[in-house]
């Protein structure tokens, strides 16, 4: 049996996560205190793969500044860099010549997943597909890429983000693909793989088949989900082999101080050296490094970005507060707002409603 190698996709802007995907790309924004790529790299490894290649564009020094050749998570890293961003299918081909591998196992860098992979390794063998796609089931469909099957597993259509979805089974964004493949991509020019190599592939009769699973599965890539998604971790709803076992309603990392009263519940993280004051109310909150939650404020569902401020009594729900933003005292910041790094809103500066 042949070695297999794996493919991180990370090489997107991270639009939908603005503004914290202004300082850095999305895979590396802290995850139940880890850059969310850790726990997919820790995923890579727990299933026997040990060389990983990623494909930057957005941001690429970051990753190596940061995993340098990986040996302090037991892999070997490699890094390939796009200079303009070619899509995803032109990111996989544009790796090619780091690969060494006949089977190589492709991941989008922002997926959150507990899919035993050698499962979906084993389904690819079985069937001597070409391509193998790990594929899920969510309640809407539409922002992902929605995938048809015959009775014995084998990819019929493939069509992403459709308004008018034919099936609740979606593309999970972990793939198998034969070597050769990979290397019939075109090369040096974008090519989307969902739009372009898997409808190719199909339209071919080639051996496109899909491994279909139940497992704990989330894309990152929006506020909601990356509040949902960190509040798993903590609360172990999520698997990661890159966290202890030890559970709860709150994690609270080290240098973090906590004022009398302070509640911190579904899931809450507590960065590095953040501060919460006495009697704040933490509810799903992700409170980045070094940020600071003032006494009686209120963070519901939301992400406190690097050093940023919530003033006394303030409330955040459902937000996304950029690094070093100051919200003043007895702000209001409901439903989708989101702060840009910096920003300063003076005490009452922003409210929904008139008392307090
Ligand atoms: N190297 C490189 N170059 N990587 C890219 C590029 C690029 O030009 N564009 C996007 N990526 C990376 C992103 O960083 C991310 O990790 C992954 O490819 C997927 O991009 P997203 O922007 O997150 O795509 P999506 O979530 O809208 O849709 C994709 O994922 C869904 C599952 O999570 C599609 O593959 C859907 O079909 C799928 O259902
Ligand atoms: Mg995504």
């Amino acid at each position: 049996m042949s070695t297999t190698e794996a493919v991180v996709l990370v090489g997107g802007k991270g639009t939908r996560l603005r503004p914290l995907t202004i300082s850095a790309p999305k895979p590396m924004l802290p995850t139940a205190g880890l850059p969310f790529l850790t726990h997919l790299l820790a995923r890579i490894k727990a299933a026997g793969i040990d060389r990983v290649v990623l494909g930057t564009s957005f941001k690429a020094e970051v990753f190596e500044e940061h995993f340098g050749d990986g040996s302090e998570l037991g892999l070997e890293i490699a890094y390939v860099v796009e200079d303009e961003p070619l899509g995803t299918g032109g990111g996989i081909r544009n790796v090619a010549d780091a690969l060494t591998a006949d089977t190589i196992m492709v991941f989008n860098g922002d997926v959150l997943g507990g899919t035993d992979l050698r499962h979906v390794l084993d389904t690819h063998e079985k069937n001597s597909a070409d391509v193998t796609m790990h594929l899920v089931r969510v309640a809407d469909p539409r922002a992902f890429g929605c995938v048809m099957t015959d009775e014995n597993g084998r990819v019929e259509q493939f069509l992403e983000k459709t308004q008018d979805p034919p099936t609740d089974q979606i593309n999970a964004g972990t793939y198998v693909f034969q070597r050769e493949v990979i290397d019939e991509i075109p090369a040096g020019v974008p090519v989307s793989v969902e739009r372009e190599v898997f409808p190719k592939l199909i339209a071919d009769e080639r051996r496109v088949f899909a491994h279909v699973d139940s497992a704990y599965w989330r894309d990152m890539g929006t506020p909601e989900d990356f509040v949902r998604g960190s509040a798993d971790l903590v609360r172990g709803i999520a698997p990661s082999p890159a966290l202890p076992e030890a559970k709860g309603e709150s994690l609270v990392h080290e240098g973090a101080g906590i004022g009398a009263g302070a509640v911190l519940i579904g899931g809450t993280v507590v960065g590095r050296g953040a501060e919460i004051g006495a009697g704040a109310r933490l509810d799903g909150a992700v409170v980045f490094d070094g940020a600071k939650i003032e006494a009686g404020a209120v963070v519901e569902r939301s992400i406190v970005g690097f050093g940023a401020r919530i003033g006394p009594r303030a409330l955040v729900r459902d937000g996304v507060i950029g690094d070093g933003a100051d919200i003043g005292a007895r702000c209001e910041l409901l439903r989708g707002a989101r702060v840009w790094p910096g920003v300063e809103i003076p005490d009452g500066g922003i409210r929904y409603s008139t008392d307090m």
